[in-house]
């Protein structure tokens, strides 16, 4: 049975994992439509980008913090998802830790992408990480929200070599090749019950 996937989408930053998921739906690869794309910066790629395709595109209002929102932030978040009747959160490069208005709002409901092979490398800049750690493979990981940082349910990874001469820039993008590729793959088999994931 085929799901229709109602997505939210997060993030901070350029937003080329929102575009590959969009990209994903319009080529009808993904069953899925965006309702909605939020960014705690106003002025992030992602909020362009979602706008260069007709969606709605949200900035929440500035935070005093830079690793978390405010409790009545995230709340206008929620409040903002469920009136676009979002089912699922994607966070698509979101910078800041999950809080419990969202998590309480969207229990097993929340995917992250991060760039490492978890648990290995968790937090911030994890490619940099990983070449500091000198590792020959990294990698991305699509995983479940939960209330620990980059914690929750694996549910799928892609692994890349690190080459000799790799820099931080190489090196996260050959990342987030992979990760364009890893998180729509993940949105399919959500979309076609193919992943056992708690209700
Ligand atoms: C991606 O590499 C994603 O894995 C990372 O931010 C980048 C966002 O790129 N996320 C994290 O580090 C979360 N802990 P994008 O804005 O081009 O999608």
């Amino acid at each position: 049975m085929m799901t229709k996937l109602k997505l939210g989408v997060l993030g901070s930053g350029k937003g080329s994992n929102f575009v590959s998921i969009q990209e994903s739906i319009l080529k009808g690869d993904l069953s899925a439509e965006i309702k909605v794309v939020m960014s705690d910066h106003s002025e992030a790629g992602i909020l362009e980008r979602a706008r260069g395709y007709g969606l709605p595109a949200i900035a929440l209002p500035k935070s005093q913090f830079k690793t978390k929102l405010e409790p009545e932030i995230e709340m206008e978040m929620v409040r903002c998802l469920k009136e676009h009747q979002v089912d699922w959160v994607i966070l698509a490069g979101y910078m800041r830790v999950v809080k419990k208005p969202l998590l309480e709002a969207y229990p097993h409901r929340i995917l992250n992408i991060h760039p490492s092979l978890l648990p290995a490398f968790k937090g911030l800049e994890a490619w940099k990480q990983a070449l500091a750690a000198g590792v020959t493979e990294a990698g991305c990981t699509v995983h479940l929200v939960n209330e620990g940082v980059d914690e929750g349910e694996i549910l799928g990874q892609q692994s890349v070599p690190v080459e000799i001469g790799d820099t931080a820039e190489s090196l996260h993008a050959r990342i987030q090749k992979a990760e364009h590729l890893l998180f729509p793959e993940i949105l399919v088999k959500l979309s076609k019950n193919n992943l056992r994931i708690n209700s």
